[in-house]
């Protein structure tokens, strides 16, 4: 019998509990985009509360990646040394942290040049520029600094984050990629960029540290990147070594394919997760279910009709940072959660719900 509190070696990270806080865009940059004071509360929070695991909200690769001035910028010097305390801080309470680094291409509002962002394809009517091959280059380049620069500051693992619409995801979707050249046209080539990334990563970190991804299992919107072609995605990671995988979905363009879904009754919780069990369902690599997920019993009944091997959940740590030890010590009721997507409001994360 599994339970949501068994110690486990996720993705080669050994973690003491199947709960993942999913990451989570916390603000957590100051206007130039280093690591915010209270940044260090909001993680020693979350790890006093009992969390097995913390997967950073995203922070940017490059001057041409961030969504938001207050995303952390891997690039700037200072880093290394916030990452470094955030990861001390976790680790005094026996919690482990992945970083998510990101591009946010298409979907970057102003890039710290002044350049116009970055995308897969100039589509009409669109201010972003199409990405040329030194710009992939150079992507690719930004990525392995970055997740270099994550291990040399003793952060327990990378996640490459492809998807929600982000770049990565952009790539791998129909939707945004209609390059005619070796990074466009079928899946083999749409994912190719991602591959090219993580192949570099892995060359530079080496064999034993923790490469990660989160993935969409669909884009939930016509002429998207489909299951059965993320599913060909994972089977292509797994064999070229990569340590876990998130399945989460939605390309974030329309209400319907938001990556934060609706979660208004049993029926609507863990939305991705039949996916998540498919793709677990012979899988060799590590899978982790994300979406919806806020009952306990819930959770460890579906941990136990499948392969999925741990749950990962956002927007319930907003709301309670302690779920963790709250579920441990007995109290089994459902996350308070009331997933209105309020936390999605700029500037401070917080539940405008139930106020802390
Ligand atoms: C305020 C907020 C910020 C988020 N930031 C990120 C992020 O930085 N990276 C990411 O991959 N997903 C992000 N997500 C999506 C979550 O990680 C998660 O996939 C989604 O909310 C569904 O899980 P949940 O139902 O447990 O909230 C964010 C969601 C919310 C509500």
């Amino acid at each position: 019998m599994k339970s949501l509190f068994d110690e486990i070696t996720l993705g080669k990270i050994k973690v003491k509990n199947r709960l993942v806080r999913s990451a989570t865009f916390e603000y957590g940059g100051d206007d130039s985009g280093r690591y915010r004071q209270n940044m260090y509360d909001v993680y020693e929070g979350l790890a006093k509360g009992g969390v097995g695991l913390i997967i950073t909200g995203m922070v940017g690769i490059d001057e041409n990646s961030r969504v938001s001035p207050y995303m952390v910028k891997t690039y700037d010097d200072s880093f290394s040394d916030g990452l470094k305390k955030l990861t001390e801080i976790v680790h005094d309470y026996g919690c482990k942290i992945v970083v998510q680094i990101a591009h946010n291409g298409a979907k970057v509002p102003k890039t710290d040049t002044g350049l116009p962002p970055m995308a897969p394809s100039k589509l009409a009517d669109k201010n972003y520029r199409e990405m040329s091959s030194e710009d992939i280059q150079s992507l690719i380049g930004s990525f392995t600094t970055a997740a270099i620069r994550c291990k040399e500051a003793g952060a327990d693992g990378v996640q490459i984050h492809a998807a929600h619409g982000y770049l990565i995801s952009q790539f791998l979707s129909p939707i945004f990629n209609h390059r005619a050249d070796e990074y466009g046209g079928a899946i083999e080539k749409r994912a190719k960029i991602l591959f090219d990334i993580y192949n570099a990563i892995r060359a530079a970190v080496g064999n034993d540290y923790p490469i990660w991804i989160k993935l969409n299992s669909s884009d939930l919107e016509e002429s998207g990147l489909t299951f059965e072609e993320c599913q060909w995605v994972c089977d292509q990671l797994t064999d070229m070594g990569i340590d876990a995988i998130e399945v989460s979905g939605g390309i974030s363009i329309t209400p319907r394919s938001a990556s934060a879904q609706p979660v208004r009754n049993r029926q609507e919780e863990g939305h991705f997760y039949q996916e998540a069990n498919r793709i677990a369902e012979n899988s060799k690599v590590d899978i982790i279910s994300v979406g919806g997920h806020r009952t306990p019993e819930l959770l460890e009944e579906k941990l136990n009709q499948s392969n999925v091997k741990a749950i990962s959940l956002c927007r319930p740590f907003i709301c309670e940072p302690d779920l963790v030890n709250r579920w441990q010590s007995g109290n089994l009721e459902k996350a308070k959660c009331v997933s209105c997507n309020k936390c999605f409001a700029p500037g401070e994360l917080s539940c405008k719900v139930f106020p802390r």
